[in-house]
This record gives C-alpha cells, sequence and structure tokens, in this order.
C-alpha cells in the first residue's frame, strides 16, 4: 500500500431537502450577528435569517470580477458584517470567497448548482481581462448547506451541463497524481450518483430523489476537486474559459469524453463500472448527447484555427481538441463483450461443492481466467494452441517425468506455493522446491560415507548441524541428501547406471551433527525436450540450475525441512531456471589444502506445531 496524504475540506455540511431554514443556526454557531447576503435569488435565505441581514449583495458576476468584489467590499465596513452568506452557483460562492480573502470573514455557502466550488479552498478572481488563481485552506467556506428543495427548479439545461461539470471532477480526480483510496472512493461514489441522478432529471427535473443523488454526487466531487490536484480536462477548460471566453460548465460537458478517451484506461475502467456500462467515454458523450448538452466546441463558438495555440506542441492534445471541436463520437476504448454475466454463472455453477473452498478456489481461478481472456483479448487459436500445449504436457508425464510438475516451477508457482507453506518464519532455514529427482527411501549410511565412491569430480567434504530454533542439537534426524554428478545428471536420468547414485539417508548424532563425502554441484539443465523447453526457448530463457546439494531433514517434534544449498559463486544464481535460489542459502564452499572443497551448514527446524 502507498503513503499518501488527504487534506480534506475542514467545512461543516448539512445536506437534504429544506435545510436551508437551519440557516440562522449555523450562523449562530458562527457567533455571528450580521450576515451580508451574497446572491440574486437569495430571499429565501434572507427570510430565514430575519433582522441577521445586515446587508445584501446581489451584483454577483461570472469569474469573480475584483471590481465586483470591491463593490461588496464597501457594504462590509459600511454594515458591521460578521459573516458572509452566499447564495447561489459557483460565482455567488466565488464572491464570498475573495470577501473572505479580504476581510477574514467565516463564509456558510448554499449552492444551488452542481460547481462544487464550496468544497474547495480555490479562489479564482479576474481583473483587467486578467485571470488569477490562489490556493488557501484559510478561504474554504466554514459551513456548507444543501438544500435539495433549491435545486428542484434549476432549469435542465444548467442541470446537465453542472451535472457533467461536477462529473469532471471526479473523473480526473481517479487519475490525478494526488489520487488516494479516500478520493477514489469518493470519485465512484460521485460519479454513480450523478450517472443515474442526470438521466432521470432531464426527464423530471423536480424529482426530489434524483435531485438528491445529484447534489450528493456534487459534494463528493466537489471535496475530489478540492483535495487532489486536476489533470488535462481542467487545464483545458481553464484556457478555454479564461482566454477564448467560452461558457464555463457547457466547455465541461464538451470536453470531458474526449479528454476521457485519452486518459489513464484503467481510470476509465473503474469509472465505467461505476456507470454501469462498458466504454466510460462513450457513455458520457452518449449521456450527454442524449441529455442535449452542447455537443462540440463549434457549437460554443470556438474556431478551428484557434486549437493548435491551446494544445501548444502536444499533438495528442491537439486531436482531443480537434474531436472536441467536431463533436466526434470517440472511438470505444473498449469494444469487448462485457462477460460479467457469463462469469457469475459459472462462479454461481461452484456454490453446490460439498467443500466450501472447493468453490472459492474454482471460482476465484474462474474470475481471474475469464478476466485474464478478455483483458488480453484472447483469440480461438490462442487458447487452443495453451491447450494443445497443456495436452502435450499431460502426455509426457510418467512415473519417472513430472513435466506438469516442470512447469510450476519454471513459472515459479512451485516456489510461490512453497513460500506460502514452509517458509512463514524468518527464524528456520528457508525451504527450497524439492525438484523431480528426489527417490523415496534412499540407501542409509553412516556419517563419514562417501556419496559419490568412485566417480570423475572435484571432491567435497560437508559438515552439518541440525539444531532447533533455540539453537539446540536435535539428535537422530533424518537427513536425506541427493545431487547430481559431475556432468549435471541425477542417477534417475542415467538408465545404464545400477543402483541409486549420490543420494542417501543420514542420521544426527547425540550433538546434531553429521558429516558426509561427496563431490561438488554443478550447474545442469532442466529437462528441456519437452514442452517447458519450448516455452523456455520461445521466451529466450536457458534451462540451468544453478549448483545446489538438496536436503531433506525429518525430526520428530519438527516441521520437514525441504531446501537446497547452492554453491556461491557458481552459475545461474541469479537466473536459476526454476527461482529456487533463496540469499539465507547461499553458501561458501571453501577450498581445502589439498584442492578438495568443503562446506559447513547449520539447519534450523521449527517446531511441529509451531
Ligand atoms: C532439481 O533441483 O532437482 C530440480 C528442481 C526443479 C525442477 C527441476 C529440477
Ligand atoms: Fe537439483
Amino acid at each position: 500500500m502507498e503513503s499518501f496524504v488527504y487534506a480534506g475540506p475542514a467545512a461543516r455540511v448539512v445536506f437534504g431537502p429544506g435545510t436551508l431554514s437551519g440557516l440562522r443556526d449555523e450562523v449562530d454557531r458562527l457567533g455571528a450577528t450580521r450576515v451580508l447576503l451574497l446572491g440574486g435569488r437569495a430571499d429565501r435565505a434572507a427570510d430565514v435569517l430575519g433582522p441577521l441581514v445586515g446587508a445584501r449583495f446581489e451584483g454577483v458576476a461570472m469569474h469573480t470580477p475584483v471590481g465586483v468584489t470591491e463593490g461588496a467590499l464597501e457594504l462590509v465596513g459600511a454594515h458591521d458584517v460578521d459573516c458572509l452568506v452566499s447564495v447561489g452557483g459557483g460565482s455567488s460562492t466565488g464572491l464570498g470567497k475573495a470577501l473572505t480573502a479580504r476581510t477574514g470573514l467565516p463564509l456558510v455557502a448554499v449552492p444551488t448548482t452542481y460547481s462544487g466550488s464550496e468544497m474547495t479552498p480555490i479562489l479564482g478572481e479576474t481583473a483587467d481581462g486578467k485571470k488569477t488563481t490562489r490556493r488557501d485552506p484559510a478561504l474554504a467556506p466554514r459551513t456548507v448547506i444543501y438544500d435539495v428543495e433549491l435545486t428542484l427548479g434549476m432549469p435542465v439545461g444548467l442541470t446537465v451541463t453542472s451535472g457533467l461539470n461536477a462529473m469532471a471532477h471526479a473523473v480526473e480526480a481517479l487519475y490525478s497524481p494526488g489520487a488516494n483510496p479516500a478520493t477514489d472512493n469518493f470519485a465512484l461514489e460521485a460519479i454513480t450518483r450523478l450517472g443515474r441522478a442526470l438521466p432521470r432529471l432531464a426527464e423530471r427535473p423536480d424529482d426530489p430523489d434524483a435531485r438528491a443523488d445529484a447534489l450528493l454526487g456534487a459534494w463528493l466531487a466537489g471535496i475530489c476537486l478540492g483535495t487532489v490536484g486536476m489533470g488535462l480536462h481542467h487545464k483545458l477548460c481553464h484556457v478555454l474559459g479564461g482566454t477564448y471566453g467560452l461558457p464555463h460548465s457547457e466547455t465541461h460537458a464538451v470536453l470531458l469524453p474526449h479528454v476521457m478517451a485519452a486518459s489513464s484506461p484503467a481510470a476509465m475502467g473503474r469509472i465505467a463500472a461505476a456507470l454501469g456500462a462498458t466504454d466510460a467515454p462513450t457513455a458520457v458523450f452518449d449521456l450527454a448527447t442524449r441529455l442535449g448538452a452542447p455537443g462540440s466546441l463549434v457549437e460554443l463558438g470556438l474556431a478551428e484555427g484557434d486549437l493548435p495555440a491551446i494544445a501548444g506542441s502536444d499533438p495528442r492534445v491537439l486531436a482531443v481538441l480537434e474531436e472536441a471541436w467536431r463533436g466526434d463520437r470517440p472511438a470505444p476504448l473498449d469494444d469487448r463483450p462485457d462477460l460479467s454475466a457469463l462469469t457469475e454463472q459459472v462462479v454461481a455453477s461452484f456454490t453446490g461443492a460439498a467443500n466450501p473452498r472447493t468453490a472459492e478456489l474454482l471460482g476465484d481461478l474462474v474470475r481471474r481466467l475469464h478476466g485474464f481472456v478478455v483483458d488480453n483479448d484472447l483469440t480461438e487459436a490462442e487458447w487452443l494452441g495453451a491447450i494443445d500445449f497443456l495436452t502435450r504436457t499431460g502426455r509426457l508425464c510418467s512415473p519417472t517425468r513430472q513435466e506438469f510438475v516442470l512447469l510450476s516451477d519454471t513459472l515459479g508457482i512451485s516456489s510461490a506455493v512453497d513460500l506460502l507453506t514452509n517458509s512463514r518464519s524468518p527464524d528456520t532455514t528457508p525451504s527450497a522446491v524439492l525438484g523431480p529427482f528426489y527417490v523415496e527411501g534412499p540407501p542409509a549410511v553412516p556419517s563419514g560415507a562417501n556419496l559419490a565412491e568412485g566417480l570423475p569430480g572435484v571432491p567435497l567434504r560437508a559438515d552439518v548441524r541440525i539444531t532447533d530454533l533455540d539453537g539446540r542439537p536435535i539428535a537422530d534426524a533424518v537427513v536425506d541428501v541427493w545431487q547430481s554428478n559431475q556432468d549435471g545428471f541425477y542417477d534417475v536420468q542415467l538408465p545404464e547406471l545400477e543402483g541409486p547414485v549420490l543420494r542417501a539417508r543420514l542420521r544426527s548424532a547425540e550433538d546434531g551433527t553429521l558429516w558426509f563425502r561427496s563431490i561438488l554441484p554443478s550447474e545442469y539443465p532442466i529437462p528441456d525436450d519437452g514442452p517447458v523447453g519450448q516455452m523456455l526457448r520461445a521466451t529466450g530463457r536457458h534451462p540451468y540450475r544453478a549448483p545446489h546439494l538438496h536436503f531433506m531433514i525429518s525430526a520428530p517434534g519438527h516441521r520437514k525441512l525441504i531446501t537446497q544449498l547452492f554453491v556461491a559463486g557458481g552459475r545461474y544464481l541469479d537466473s536459476d531456471a526454476v527461482f529456487g535460489v533463496k540469499d539465507d542459502l547461499i553458501v561458501e564452499f571453501p577450498p581445502a589444502a589439498d584442492g578438495s572443497r568443503t562446506v559447513e551448514f547449520t539447519f534450523r527446524l521449527g517446531a511441529a506445531n509451531g
């Protein structure tokens, strides 16, 4: 899990139908007595506030012009105001923040659109046609009252464009560098609510449930806007509004699906799921079209010749802008069929399993395999090729050749299962894969025996100790050892040999020790004349294992340990074909005076019930 910082808005939020009636209480909570009421449609708020209204300012304007703010500022001084209340869309909230910035007075925001501005500490102002933006936590409203009833009369056109504006905040939060699990959840919930509310509101603008959904979605999207940085969509909207004078929420509505089509496919997958669609950009485009939102930048009055300047030198951005300018439907990111119903049907078919673990494992396997098929757009020929590969793998299996285990080994699955099963305690000697060359019941030999009698190779003396986790010796432990010859073959691979060679069973003495003579193991290729070898060659992999000795150690009351010791400095330690090497198992095999090699190692066994 990655670390993150979440600095949420500190505002107190009062949400619901009719919540404006609590406005006076909210002003009281702030200890204020004289309100400057901002907004052209604030009569009901004025009624609720009654004698607390010190002054009213109705001349709110888009883009928060400094001249307008200065006009309102005069009222603050003239009427001894100690609290600001804004009622309206982003422009009213913006004026409230501009006054907070100049006076430090607390702001109670009553938003009536879905702009989300009330959840942000950001103030954008214009002076002499230039827009400046600042971010300061002190600018955010102290209290926000979302009264669903105030949005019931919002015209359908504004509902749609303002709703898509809110959706844009949530969409961009999902691929923002500042994204975190909290904002992801807010964003996806916002998208779901807005996605289901907007079509209902286009039909019935006064549907209270759909209005509540949309306003709640806008609130959550506003939190996203205020807490994580926005991306390409917002940058383009900023330029199109600020420099080319395009209307704010209409521009959002036009641009959103086209920017989405060029954005993180992973985020688009999550958005598609939140919308219950298979492809997010086309779903949003179709939604906007169905709801009658403006469909192109040309409709909003932008000249085609302005596009290169807006895109700068980025051809990807230019392509997005051109598509949005024409209003073309984005090409679906994902035109693959939706498999979810099929997957769920198969998963459900396992629920009758006698053992619940069977249902769990098979269900998850099917989900992942279906996901694999979809995510990779698997062709029939590829799947038949895989089945042929597995068929040949199975056909090669015999009592002396286990190609499926070899496949598991070379895909790292044996090592993964081994890690999960046997290496959970850091204090025990790490385990390593068994491999196909162990033979039950090796010949018992006394300590000091030579396992390589008469065989060519560099002579080796191995001294081992078996202890428990406290370092106490384990006496009479059964220690099976096996290894390859100097050419890299195990005895079972050499049919001309009679009887076991280079394998033995020893027992530890009272002090937990035993020793034996043998030869230095060498690197060797795993069997590569079957499908596994074919897979290795097809992927440019070599078939070699790093030089090693195998051990299987059992002692009553202790966990059985199956492991290997790797020769430090040996070849293929960092590219072992079966991913069996672990740092703690790489051991020095130093030379003795006579040129032979030695190795000493203490194996630590965990308790059987540990
Ligand atoms: C072995 O070390 O003997 C071995 C392990 C996995 C696959 C092939 C060989
Ligand atoms: Fe081996």
